[in-house]
């Protein structure tokens, strides 16, 4: 390595003269220890804590297999199938970027399906992370924007006629619906028009927005500190340099056990990508290798697994499941304004809120409805923060029952994503109805039920044993 020397005649590395340029010109040495070598995190984080940066894994990957598709990729609605086809047959490796950015697509819902469990588990959510927890609401949020875009793409049958399906959602909201439909098309069916418009908010409006929030998330993480599967503040107790006693610095502690998950997932991963991209056609649907056909719709359109927990809610909601939801609404402002701490207007102006609900359940059609639940049944997570009134943060230091009930949400979200891709039954429809009940029974009887039992003592230090 090339040195100079001062005139002290201390040697100075070139590395060492070049670092210090750029750190007189960018933070670029401080934002190093600030965020990695000096960032100290809970010294008892387990696996669960490894998926945020799988996350931003997975995000890389969609990205980098995102460019390459678009280079040979056709947003034209006469020859976007057989681009496709082009790239995974013609284009050197370009069976492996599509596989790679088709599975990575799922990946990612597994991913973050799994680290917003982990914030579940032990109440991240809570004070003081909850524009953190917003912030990844919204990055949800995007995601599922991003994934609906994107199937369209390829212009098969799946993407064609579930683009069809969602978009015609829209026309069931009163008075402005099938102009908003009409608006979001760009056509009176799914078309050319429609792949454009889709194409440039994939590739472009979502990403930008998605990373932005990406950025957001993880400053904030850094400005409050994470949370730990104890759910202790480990800033409360710091040493005579205000180091947290129970920190450690992310690198090199955790950017070891980070690389070692990334290792694991990436095997994972190559698995699915070489031996079974289609994964059973929960992947990538058989019917999507079938060019899209607005002249034939295909027996049984459903979502890709990711959304359709969410897509069993919408279908769930018939006119027979519209009296059961009166009585849960009107019995859910009477438990308010019966038996909730807030101010009195408030509690009447719930009960308000849910007679004005009742009545346009009457008036308007249960499809609107069932949109509208849809959408609730995301936008509620956003409410998690307030709607928990538990003394302790981690579910270890919660009532044994409180475990089942955290159980039983989990397994009514499994069932009703399972359902999703069925098609629908009598009796599926029904299981799907009592499945959205326990959904929404556990987020907004939260306030009650998470206060109630015997809580277990919160240890002042985080507990760890080392390994
Ligand atoms: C592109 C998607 C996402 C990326 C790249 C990402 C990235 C990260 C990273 C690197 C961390 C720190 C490591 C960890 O705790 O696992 C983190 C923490 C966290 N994330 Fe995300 N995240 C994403 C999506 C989400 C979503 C959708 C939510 C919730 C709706 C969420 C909620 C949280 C919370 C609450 C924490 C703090 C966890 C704790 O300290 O216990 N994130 N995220």
């Amino acid at each position: 390595m090339a040195t100079s020397h001062k005139p002290t005649g201390t040697p100075v590395p070139a590395s060492g003269k070049a670092l210090a340029w750029i750190d007189a010109r960018f933070p670029l040495s401080s934002t190093w220890k600030a965020h990695v070598s000096e960032y100290y995190a809970p010294k008892n984080f387990n696996f669960w804590y490894a998926f945020g940066s799988l996350a931003l894994l997975v995000l890389v990957i969609q990205i980098v297999t995102g460019i390459f598709l678009v280079m040979n990729y056709k947003p034209d609605a006469n020859l976007a199938f057989a681009s496709v086809e082009y790239i995974m047959r013609e284009v050197p490796w370009g069976w492996l970027v599509r596989y790679m950015h088709s599975t990575g697509a799922s990946a990612f819902f597994i991913v973050v399906y799994l680290h917003m469990t982990k914030a579940l588990l032990y109440g991240s959510y809570r004070k003081p992370r909850e524009l953190l927890w917003l912030f990844g609401v919204g990055i949800f949020l995007c995601l599922m924007a991003e994934a609906f875009f994107g199937y369209l793409l390829p212009w098969g049958q799946m993407s064609y006629w579930g683009a069809q399906v969602i978009v015609n959602l829209f026309g069931a909201i009163p008075f402005i619906g099938p102009d908003l439909s009409l608006w979001i098309r760009g056509d009176y069916v799914v078309s050319d028009a429609t792949l454009n418009r889709f194409f440039s908010l994939h590739v472009i409006a979502i990403p930008l927005v998605l990373i932005g929030l990406v950025f957001a998330h993880i400053v904030a993480l850094h400005e409050v500190g994470s949370n730990n599967p104890d759910g202790i503040e480990i800033k409360a107790k710091k040493d005579e340099n205000g180091i947290p006693l129970d920190g450690i610095p992310f690198h090199p502690y955790y950017s070891v056990h980070d690389i070692f998950a990334a290792i694991v997932f990436l095997i994972v991963f190559s698995a699915v990508v070489f031996f079974g991209p289609e994964m059973g056609g929960y992947f990538l649907e058989y019917n999507n290798f079938i060019p899209a056909d607005p002249l034939k719709t295909p027996p049984h359109i459903a979502p890709v697994w990711y959304f359709t927990p969410f897509y069993s809610i919408l279908r769930a909601t018939t006119s027979q499941f519209m009296y059961a939801l009166e009585i849960g609404v009107l019995a859910y402002a009477a438990l308010i304004f019966l038996k909730s701490k807030l101010p009195a207007m408030t509690r009447l102006a719930a009960v308000v809120i849910a007679v004005v609900a009742v009545i346009g359940m009457f008036l308007f059609d249960p499809k609107f409805w069932g949109v509208v639940l849809m959408g609730a049944s995301v936008l509620i997570l956003g409410g998690l923060p307030w709607l928990d009134h538990s003394p302790v943060k981690s579910i270890r230091y919660r009532p044994d029952w409180h475990k089942y009930v955290y159980l039983v949400f989990g397994i009514a979200f499994v069932v009703l994503g399972y359902l999703g891709v069925q098609p629908p039954t009598p009796v599926g429809t029904t299981v799907a109805q009592i499945c959205a009940f326990i959904y929404f029974g556990f987020f907004l009887l939260m306030p009650w039920w998470s206060t109630m039992g015997t809580f277990k003592p919160v240890p002042e230090r985080v507990t760890f044993t080392p390994h």
